[in-house]
């Protein structure tokens, strides 16, 4: 045994022991390498080894501290061959019944991902809003060209600088939300009948899009620690004639996960040698738990092969509707859609926006959402594990605010989500986050929307899964 791994192994004995208890600071390095007399080398290493292991936790500028003992992680998805030759697929009714029920103020909000409206500067954007429109008087009330205003083109290009990627603001395209340039991109690049790669499971929204479009999906099953097998893709680029390849390569909707840098460059070269441009969403990647903001997979963009598209959405204001995309040799398309559709995005959001950018302390803003969240998807998968049943499965987030839990057993989530409305909570059921069955025995739950208070809710959510837990069976 390596003298990191003796240390690690102390350390963990301390916790199995009792010394440490759940939610306790461990010594930090520094002390304890005093301590044991090593170095602080060695002992950052026991304790990467034990972050791994999810025995501790690093709070951002706090220290490390004992980790809640949650349930282990849910079954990967595996990829079947015989996806290649799917046929049909229809959206489920279901996604517009979730988000119809996102807005009934009377029920607990754990189906639709959407933010925390708390958590939103909203006082600071109505401000904004309103100095920006006095400031621009002309241009806030004139149409403007699809591209959108300069001034939030410059502030995206240079916020992105901490994903890594160096964009001018006339490569940047304002739209929509991301929705809309995630739209935007999939009609630039397709055509009607052609084949599109998806992680499986994704953001149900992209089945509508693809439906809509006429496209067909082709899902690759999402590791949850690498994000998109790579193995799989290589194997469906050999094998099936695919258009685009659609990814959420940080934090993705629901697992997570983010594709880890390596896994960005290769993915990237293996697109390319197949001629795939990569669809990049990247709405939650302000959203990360540590102060290290992850690099996009544009980044690594050396072949002009990826449309990257995010928005403010989940940082700031999702009812601005406030989006954007750079989308590198595909722009001149892109802008003529843009201005068929809708000419461009209301100017007055843009401007408070990008004044939210250059004078608002976003920076600021994004540490404090970012510590927030992060509390609450740990109290909140805390108490999942508390009250649902054994052999219930949760990914561990370092971003974003989406649980993915695999129940035990053959339950049905969509008989689970009935009986939840009637609860009066709301549940997003694995069904839809894919068009195979895999996922029928998982559920999204939105830990934006956890505080102590809805405590109950998990509970319930606990007791119902027990009720409906009717024919025994693991998959
Ligand atoms: C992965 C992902 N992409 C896109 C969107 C939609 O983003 P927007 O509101 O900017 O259109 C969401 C919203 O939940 C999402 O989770």
């Amino acid at each position: 045994m390596l003298l990191y791994e003796k240390i690690a192994n102390d350390v963990s004995n301390l916790i199995d022991e009792g010394t440490f208890k759940t939610g306790d600071r461990v010594p930090s390095i520094r002390s304890l390498s005093k301590q044991m007399r090593v170095s602080v080398n060695t002992v950052k290493e026991a304790y990467a080894l034990l972050e791994d292991k999810r025995i501790i936790e690093a709070k951002p500028q706090s220290g490390y501290y004992v980790a809640a003992r949650l349930p282990e992680i849910p079954h990967e998805p595996e990829f079947k061959k015989r996806e290649l030759n799917f046929s049909d697929f229809s959206v489920s009714d279901l996604v517009l019944q979730i988000m119809r029920d996102s807005h009934s103020e009377d029920l607990i909000q754990f189906g639709a991902g959407m933010p925390d409206h708390k958590l939103l500067p909203v006082a600071k954007l109505n401000r904004m809003l309103s100095s920006e429109s006095r400031r621009y008087p002309k241009e806030s009330v004139s149409y403007i060209l699809p591209l959108g205003c300069e001034v939030l083109r410059t502030q995206v290009a240079k916020h992105m600088m901490k994903a890594g990627c160096m964009l001018r603001p006339d490569e940047i395209t304002i739209t929509n939300g991301a929705t809309e340039a995630i739209y935007l991109a999939l009609q630039a690049v397709c055509k009607p009948g052609d084949t599109v790669v998806v992680e499986s499971p994704t953001y149900f929204n992209f089945f509508q899009m693809l439906q809509d479009l006429n496209l067909r999906p082709l899902e690759v099953p999402v590791s949850y620690t690498d994000g998109l097998s790579l193995e799989a893709l290589s194997y469906v680029l050999e094998n099936a004639k695919v258009r685009a390849c659609l990814v959420i390569g940080n934090f993705n909707n629901p697992v997570g996960i983010s594709i880890p840098d390596r896994n960005k460059q290769e993915l990237i070269k293996l697109l390319s040698i197949y001629d795939v441009p990569l669809i990049e969403d990247d709405v939650n990647g302000d959203l990360s738990y540590t102060d290290e903001r992850p690099k996009v997979a544009k980044a690594f963009d050396t072949e002009d092969n990826v449309i990257l598209c995010s928005s403010f959405s989940k940082t700031l204001a999702p009812g601005y509707r406030v989006g954007w995309m750079a989308a590198g040799r595909h722009q001149a398309r892109v802008e003529s859609l843009k201005l068929i559709s809708n000419i461009a995005t209301p100017t007055p959001v843009q401007l408070a926006i990008a004044e939210f950018l250059a004078n608002g302390g976003y920076e600021h803003h994004l540490r404090s959402i970012r510590r927030v969240y992060a509390k609450k998807a740990a109290q909140m998968a805390e108490a999942v594990a508390r009250h649902f049943p054994d052999g219930t499965r949760i990914t561990r987030l370092k971003g974003g605010h989406t649980l993915w839990i695999e129940l035990p057993g053959n339950i049905d989530t969509v008989a689970f989500y009935d009986k939840a409305i009637k609860s009066g909570i709301t549940i997003a059921p694995g069904t839809v986050f894919s068009m195979t069955d895999r996922f029928s025995h998982f559920i999204r739950l939105n830990a934006a929307s956890w505080f102590e208070k809805v405590e109950w809710a998990v509970e319930t959510l606990g007791l119902i899964i027990k009720g409906l837990k009717t024919t025994k069976g693991t998959h």
